[in-house]
């Protein structure tokens, strides 16, 4: 139903122009979600501290729970879905796959967004950046372990 409070969102997600009606209220969580079919970023928290909604915007890591869609007009938005290449999965989710570094899988999208943003600013980070870049995305289930070593060989692949 369109109300008062909807106006037409235009903003290129993935690499794809998109215009879709979003409501005023909505956050940019929300209005990929529910308006745009984009499911991919999880909503955990809703307040900011679990980095599942995590996305980049004009390429800087955010979360997009505390972000306003009203805001992102014209933005360029990656989230989970475009992080894979037509010719396979980016190194990052190939190697949260050779470590088992998901469970659940709840948090994992807004972790490989966030290692994205990661190895863009920093391509060869220590163990100890590579925790403390990630420290804003909570997992409940692998005990971080796994995932800092699939961050770290993604790095590493990279590299060489
Ligand atoms: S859902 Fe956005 S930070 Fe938790
Ligand atoms: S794999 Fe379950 S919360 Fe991280």
């Amino acid at each position: 139903m369109t109300t008062a409070n909807h106006f037409v969102l235009s903003a290129v997600i993935n690499g794809e122009q998109r215009d879709f009606l979003a409501d005023e209220r909505d956050s940019l969580l929300e209005a990929l979600r529910e308006r745009a079919g984009i499911r991919g970023p999880k909503e955990g928290c809703n307040n900011g501290n679990c980095g599942a909604c995590s996305v980049l915007l004009d390429g800087r890591l955010v979360n997009s729970c505390l972000v306003m869609a009203a805001e992102v007009q014209g933005a360029e938005i990656t989230t989970i879905e475009g992080i894979a290449s037509p010719e396979g999965l980016d190194p990052i989710q190939q190697c949260f796959l050779e470590e088992a570094a998901l469970q659940c899988g709840i948090c994992t999208p807004g972790f490989i967004v966030a290692t994205k943003a990661l190895l863009e600013e920093n391509p060869t980070p220590t163990e100890e950046e590579a925790r403390f870049w990630l420290a804003g995305n909570l997992c409940r289930c692998t005990g971080y372990d796994k995932i800092i070593r699939a961050v770290l060989k993604a790095a590493d692949q990279k590299g060489s």
